[in-house]
């Protein structure tokens, strides 16, 4: 057997704990397949101080991660401490300048700067492998790389945010709030450092850009994408869409169309009998539709230290055994400029919550601004408290009450004319909640 992959271990929060873990329990099997060991030499981490559950007596310590990724000690840096710049930057590019390999579990680094760290890792010769960084446990960076490079991909989907399907689960199963669902979701090591990432949308776009790049050939291009979160989900919103038939899941979606390459993230209604629909909890899922294979599904742990853990462990394997791909499937000096479609132009149908002033003509004066911009309402349903009717039996009051409108498939610049034109009608006491529907 060669001599061992030695690895410096940068960060050792959740994941790299579990990683420190697992290397050392599957150690065999790691090395029979790997056809070498991979030990952990050097580690670098805030506190040193701090008991983690696993022995580090015999690992070197950094305290400078630059130097942990510069150290003659390591093969290989494996950086999980996350941050689009700053110190995971600084010692990402340290340790492919030193020609080392990288590993690295962060997206939101890849997302800003990963053309260009693709672009050194090549020029160095080392690999830069990333399957830890999307969608948790689930080898879907190595599926678009590899697996399907074959295909014509022209759609790759899917729910890529653990956080954020755990707090919608829990809030529709559960009727818990928000805030108490998110509290749980950190307490069980499966939301960012700072939740705003997960909640607001963006941990899944910086996810999706990686995708696209992998699935279509293009730069990595983050800011390109559309990005809404779910923190606007209202219960009403749950009850709503379990009585029309619908779950609300919080999607990442690239597709061809068109108009170009749309990359959006947005909590989406989508049919109950869907198999995406049936993915609750942290557990993440993604599609991917190829012309050569058709439509295939991956489903499995969207964060957590095990899952992610196995992620890194499966890119470590890859490097101890030699295999050496472009990290984002093709050359970086092929992949071409994202073709942006803008999100005026998609074209979809769409759930509204508007909260009315109840009072004649407002229904009809909503319906006629819908009509306007060619809008074809499939349902329309008023919410009226049972104290409210008692109170204004005649329905003249003007007090607000929710009425939900789903339209057939329109574009979003013809909902949000119709939608600025209701504001100023004065008909709606709020702004307007708009969640878009796959079907
Ligand atoms: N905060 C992320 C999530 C962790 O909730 O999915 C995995 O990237």
């Amino acid at each position: 057997m060669t001599s061992p992959l030695r690895i410096g271990v940068l960060g050792l929060g959740t994941v790299g704990a579990a990683l420190v873990q697992s290397l050392k329990s599957n150690a065999d099997g790691i090395a029979t397949r790997a056809g070498r060991a991979i030990s952990v030499t050097a580690v670098s981490a805030r506190d040193r101080s701090r008991d983690r559950g696993i022995d580090l007596s015999s690992l070197k310590w950094f305290d400078n991660p630059v130097a942990l990724a510069q150290s003659s000690e390591i093969d290989c840096l494996v950086e999980l401490i996350g941050g689009a710049d700053g110190v995971a930057k600084a010692a990402v590019e340290a340790a492919l300048k030193s020609g080392k390999h990288v590993v690295t579990a962060n997206k939101a680094l890849l997302a800003k700067h990963g053309s260009a760290l693709v672009a050194l890792a090549e020029k160095n010769n080392v690999a830069l492998n990333f399957e830890a960084s999307v969608a948790g446990g689930i080898p879907i960076v190595k599926t678009l790389r590899e697996s399907l490079a074959g295909n014509h991909v022209s759609r790759v989907s899917g729910i890529l945010n653990g956080t954020c399907n755990y707090i919608l689960s829990r809030m529709e199963l559960e009727g818990l709030t928000f805030e108490d669902c998110l509290k749980d979701a950190q307490r069980l090591g499966y939301a960012e450092a700072d939740p705003t990432f997960d909640v607001g949308g963006f941990d899944t776009a910086h996810k999706l850009s990686l995708l696209t790049s992998l699935a279509f050939g293009t730069e990595i291009d983050s800011e390109a994408v559309y990005v809404e979160g779910i923190a606007s989900i209202k219960p009403l919103d749950l009850v709503m869409a379990d009585e029309l038939g619908y779950r609300i899941k919080l999607l990442g979606v690239a597709e061809r169309t068109a108009t170009g390459i749309e990359q959006r993230v947005h909590p989406t209604m989508v049919p109950k009998h869907w198999a995406i629909a049936q993915v609750m909890g942290v557990t993440n899922a993604v599609n991917v539709i190829g012309d050569v294979v058709g439509e295939l599904t991956l489903v499995g742990p969207g964060a957590g230290g095990n899952a992610t853990a196995s992620s890194v462990l499966s890119d470590l394997v890859d490097i101890a055994r030699g295999i050496h791909v472009p990290p984002l499937g093709v050359p970086s000096s092929a992949l071409t400029q994202t073709d942006k479609a803008p999100m005026q132009r998609h074209e979809g149908g769409y759930y509204i919550r508007l909260t009315v002033r109840d009072r004649p003509g407002a229904a009809a004066g909503i319906a006629t601004r819908m009509a306007e911009q060619s809008i074809s309402l499939e349902s329309i349903v008023q919410k009226r408290p049972q104290a409210s009717r008692a109170a204004d039996p005649a329905g003249k009051s003007g007090n607000p009450v929710p009425v939900v409108l789903i339209t057939y498939a329109t574009s979003e610049a013809a909902i949000r004319r119709a939608l600025d034109a209701v504001g100023a009608d004065g008909h709606i006491a709020e702004d307007p909640q708009l969640i878009r529907i796959e079907r």
